[in-house]
């Protein structure tokens, strides 16, 4: 494995995400540059994407490198039967990294196994999604200046939601108070709770989504109901409008609050939202492009201050 490589956000210790943050900081004030100049990246996306993708393609471009890649695997020899293995190591024989998605939960991971080019994982299954959480980190500081002691609320499908995954596990260093608000039916793994009560974190589990919990939120993640990672079409109809936050449920919240969702939304934030000043979203989109940036340097062994 190519120890550049960032397939599960607990690849970074506490310093590797501040030094990352610090970066991000530092493309989002220098977003041109030809710190690329002769490189190229692959995104190998087996599964749709908006932001993801045109993210990481707007970075490489920014930096001065070149994209190739496919955003529909059908388009691919995927299509014809070739593996994963096979696949991998033909573009590791065009490209500089790879940055991948894939429905299989340790498709990255297995990937770094079978070449020597880094690999970015852009999301796995319901694993991970550790750009996502960069991004989504630096969003954080930026709208409350700190990372340290923050209630965070997160909202929906907190079962198959990768981003929450990552971010619960990021979020370990920073002393968080956790309020995770789900269906039953799409609850957090054990595997994150347990992660919380080893590293002393506290946190609620609650179905309901009220004005107590709304109220003394510094942030509330909304997360979209995974439709694509249910087995049974009829489970999900039973939880697909579990939560919509609308405008007059934050009438009365604390000023530096603020609403993330790593996007798309389907009926999880009412349009009523977008027009407050609790609305961060789209910024956190926007957020994604230095953040990655920052991930594409340091996957390259390129240090933006020393060139
Ligand atoms: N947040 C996120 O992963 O969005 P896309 O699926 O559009 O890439």
């Amino acid at each position: 494995m190519n120890p550049n490589s960032l397939v599960a956000i607990n690849d970074l210790s506490r310093e590797d995400i501040l030094a990352l943050l610090d970066r991000t900081r530092y493309f989002e004030g220098h977003p041109n540059s030809h710190l690329l100049d002769g490189k190229i990246v692959a995104t190998l996306f087996f599964e749709p994407s908006t932001r993801t993708r045109l993210s990481f393609e707007t970075a490489v471009n920014r930096l001065g490198g070149r994209v190739i890649g496919f955003s529909d695997a059908a388009t691919s020899s995927t299509s014809k039967g070739e593996t994963l293995k096979d696949t991998i190591k033909m573009v590791s024989n065009y490209a500089d990294l790879i940055v991948m998605r894939h429905f299989i939960e340790g498709a990255a991971e297995y990937a770094t196994s079978v070449t020597q080019t880094p690999i970015v994982n852009a999301g796995d299954g319901a694993n991970q999604h550790p750009s996502q959480t960069m991004l989504d980190l630096y969003s954080i500081l930026k709208t409350q200046g700190k990372l340290e002691g923050l209630t965070i609320t997160m909202v929906g499908d907190l079962k198959y939601g990768r981003t929450v995954h990552s971010l619960v596990t990021a979020m370990r260093f920073f002393k968080p108070v956790f309020y995770f608000v789900c269906d039953d039916e799409l609850a957090m793994p054990e595997q994150y709770l347990q992660l919380c009560r080893d590293n002393g974190i506290e946190f609620h589990v609650q179905r309901e989504f009220d004005q107590d919990v709304i109220n003394k939120s510094d942030i509330i993640y909304m997360t979209r109901v995974q439709r694509e990672r249910f087995k049974d079409p009829e489970a999900y109809e039973r939880v697909k409008d579990c939560y919509t936050l609308r405008a007059d449920m934050i009438m009365n919240a604390k000023d530096n609050m603020r609403i993330l969702h790593p996007l798309p939304r389907v009926n999880e934030i009412a349009e009523d939202v977008d027009d407050t000043d609790k609305a961060y979203y789209f910024e956190q989109a926007r957020n994604g492009v230095y953040a990655r940036q920052a991930i594409i340097t340091r996957a390259l062994g390129i240090d933006p201050l020393k060139q």
